[in-house]
This record gives structure tokens, sequence and C-alpha cells, in this order.
């Protein structure tokens, strides 16, 4: 399933051209000043990464060692303007778009399109400390290694740091890259979170104005391409010590929220027979999803990540149960295929538990494929390194899914110890997390001397 490239099997090095491959070589061109890296070979500063990642930990931290630092939300606010700072600091110029998009120009020297990188700051409940953050902050230390290098780029240079990518807010997931890229628009404005707030309330509390959320699209053309470091947030690259993940697509996702209605009755005085249990019947629809998904072979993969059950008291029979389904799998077809069989288990299991259930979609990320060119770029990056890559699939939604609809995109992986995220227990060790983030910079002075404006 997985290609491994040694090193010596990578292609196209002699596509680089001679002062980029020396300058990439970590030999200063005539204009470069001294370096001021760890490294002799890095020009980005491993240090400088690990210190502002550890400070952004704070935003949102919790007991375990993670953070929840949801999209739309007090602490994640503060975490945009710690970042905001940071930005400013490598001398970008800010921008924050209607849906609350952050990003920072630094110019280039020719009239062409802009070449993006970056990620997200927010998690999910009971987060790690690297999804997202890692490639929003090591997109910044790409701009100050290219500031200390006095490196020159063609193409404009924009860092992006998207709202909202995990949508554990909203339930909407990539909300930010969704609405740049055109395929969310007002219709999501209205939508409640638990407090009752509507999402333009959470964008007036973030200082746009919701009436100009259309003006957040990115006009196709804008972008020469967009690039993401992320971490891998599965197990391929660490069990196979592989340090870095070349992306070639990335999976579809359908949820739908679902209601399980029954009767809320006595604990004490229901027989068994006429009961109409809202939770039993959910918890057969839990389990039918599990085995719906495992009926056929593939890397398809189903999750019910809640129910909620009311009225939730120990003496009463549940008279309501809502839980999320969420289908993923690079085949979109996959996904309908298992929907619709769900769809008919459902109907028999309501018949069973004399319940009924109704299911309304939630979202909807088409699966992408990364660019070609892109992926050359990264392939040359790491080679120039002699870091050996491995051709993988991301089994997470991302921002740079959205942005495939309007500019060619690619990602860069780095190892995930243990396979595990969406965890307090994520880890990413500094030196990959390093390597990751030079490989970024590499991929992005490659781009910009290869990319052609047609
Ligand atoms: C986000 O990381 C997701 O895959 O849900
Ligand atoms: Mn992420
Ligand atoms: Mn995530």
């Amino acid at each position: 399933m997985y290609a491994a490239h040694p090193p010596s099997r990578l292609r196209c090095a002699t596509r680089i051209a001679l002062p980029l491959a020396l300058f990439l070589a970590g030999l200063p061109l005539a204009s470069a000043r001294p370096q001021a890296n760890t490294s002799p070979r890095f020009h980005i500063n491993s240090k400088r990464l690990q210190s502002t990642l550890e400070k952004l930990s704070e935003f949102g931290k919790n007991p375990e060692g993670g953070v929840t630092r949801l999209g739309f939300s007090e602490t994640e606010l503060a975490a945009r303007e710690y970042v905001i700072t940071l930005m400013k600091q490598a001398d970008l110029e800010i921008h924050v778009d209607p849906v609350g998009n952050i990003f920072g120009s630094r110019p280039g020297t020719g009239k062409l399109p802009i070449l993006l990188f970056g990620s997200h700051i927010d998690s999910v409940l009971h987060g790690g400390n690297f999804d997202g953050d890692l490639g929003s902050l090591g997109a910044i230390e790409v701009i100050h290694a290219l500031n200390e290098q006095n490196a020159k780029t063609r193409h404009p240079l924009e860092v992006v740091i998207w709202t909202n990518e995990e949508g554990n807010h909203f339930g909407l997931t990539t909300l930010g890259s969704g609405v740049a890229a055109g395929q969310l628009g007002p219709e999501i404005l209205d939508r409640k979170d638990d407090q009752g707030l509507t999402l333009a309330d959470w964008l007036r509390r973030y200082g746009q104005d919701p009436a100009h959320l259309a003006d957040a699209r990115i006009q196709p053309g804008t972008l020469a391409a967009f690039v993401e470091l992320h971490i891998e947030q599965g197990p391929n690259l660490e069990e196979n010590k592989i340090p870095i993940g070349v992306v070639q697509g990335i999976v579809g996702l359908k949820r739908w929220m679902c209601v399980a209605f029954g009767f809320a009755n006595h604990a004490g005085t229901t027989p068994m027979n006429r009961r109409k249990d809202a939770l039993a019947a959910a918890s057969k629809e839990v389990l039918a999803v599990r085995e719906a998904v495992r009926a056929e072979p593939g890397r398809q993969v189903g999750t019910v990540g809640f129910v909620k059950v009311e009225p939730g008291a120990v003496n009463v029979i549940p008279g309501r149960a809502q839980f999320p389904v969420e289908l993923r799998d690079l085949d979109p077809a996959v996904i309908d295929r298992m929907w619709q069989h769900l769809q008919e288990r459902f109907k028999q299991i309501d018949n069973e538990e004399n319940v009924e259930t109704t299911c309304t979609p939630l979202d909807d990320a088409e699966p992408a494929a990364a660019d070609p060119a892109v992926k050359s770029a990264i392939y040359d990056a790491a080679k120039s390194l002699n870091l050996p890559t491995m051709d993988l699939p991301s089994g997470a939604v991302q921002d740079a899914q959205k942005i495939a609809k309007i500019a060619p995109m690619g990602m860069i992986f780095v190892p995930s110890h243990d396979g595990i995220s969406h965890s307090p227990k994520e880890f990413t060790s500094w030196s990959d997390a390093a390597n990751g983030v030079e490989v970024l910079y590499r991929t992005i002075l490659l781009l910009d001397n290869q990319l052609n404006p047609n």
C-alpha cells in the first residue's frame, strides 16, 4: 500500500538549478547573511520552533498535557493573538479575512500568484500539541529562516492559519478553508452551538462582519500552490523509520447527526415488551456502523463519536438518543454504499425496538489528490537533506483538501509517536519536527523556482 523511497531512488535532482542547490545545501549565496542556526545544514532554527510551540501549548492546556482549544472559543482567540504577534515578529503583514482565517504576507520580486503555506491552531476536545500547531508555527519559522538568509522569492509568500479546522464546534470540519475555497457560504451563519450562539455571533466576537463572509473566498488563480506540513497522526512513518511522508491524497468524509426517538417512561413499572428505549436502539445502531464498515475489505473507517441520552436519569427509560455517524474513504462511492446499507439497517433496528431514527447530513468533505509538481518538490527537498520519504494517504481530513479545489496542493507528513493523535499523548520528536520544517522551507524555495505562472 505504501511506497518508501530511500534517498538514492529519489528523482528529479537535476531539476534543481545550481544556485538554488547550493542554497538548499546550506551554502550561502552571494547575498545571504551568515547563518544563525543550530545546525549548519539547516536553515530553520529548531530551538526557536520548539520554544514557540511550547508557548502555544499553554493556550488551553489541560491537566493531561495536551490542549482543548476549540475553534471559536476564548482560548483560541487568545492563542490567535499570540500567533499574530509571532507573525509580526517575522515581518509578515497581517490580514484576517471575514471567516477569521489569518494571513501573513511577504512580498515577492515578481508579479506572480501567491505561494501559500500553513495549517490550523484549533484543537479537538482534549487534543494534543502538534496537530495543526506544527504546520502553523513551522510556516512562521520558514519565514524567519528566509529573512535570516536574506532570501528573496519570485512569488509573494503567505502564511495562513485556517479557522476551525477540527470543526468540533459547529460540526463543520475545515470551516475556514471551506469558505475560502467557496465550498461553504452564508448558509452556515445561522448554525447554533450547544450554548445557542450562532456562527455569526462568534464571527462578530472574532471582530468580523458575517455579512461579508463571501469576501473570504479566494478567487481561482490567486494561489500558485498550497503546502501544508502536518503530523502523520498514524503509525506508518514511525513503524517504518521513515522521517518524511509525502501525501498522495486525502480521504473524503460524510457525517450525519442521527436521533433515535423513543418514549421516556418509568423504569420500574413499564414492562419490557412495552418499551420504546431510544438508547437500546442507538446502541444497536452504533454497532451496525462498525459492522457496515467492516463488511468489505479496504481502508474505509466509520465512527460514532458520542451518544447524548435524554432525559439521562437512572430510573427513566431513555426517550431520546442523539449520535453522529462519520464515514471516511478515498472513494466517495464506498462511503455512499456504506451509508445506503446503514439506512436499511437502522430501519430494521427501529422496527425491532419500536423507535424512530432520523438522520440529517452534517458535513461532507470530498477526497482530494495531491498535485504532482508539489509532490515532486517535496521529494526533492527531502532528498537534498538525505531524508528518505514514504508515500501515504491522509486518513485525517485537512484544510489542504478544501484548497485543492482552487490551487495545486501538497502535504508533508512527519512521524507521530505510536501513531497517536487527537489525544494529549500526541507527540512528535523535536528532531522529526525540525526535519519537517526544513523540508517545508526547501519545498517552498523549489516551488518558487520551478512553478510556471501558467
Ligand atoms: C481532523 O483532524 C479530522 O480528521 O477529523
Ligand atoms: Mn490537523
Ligand atoms: Mn485534527
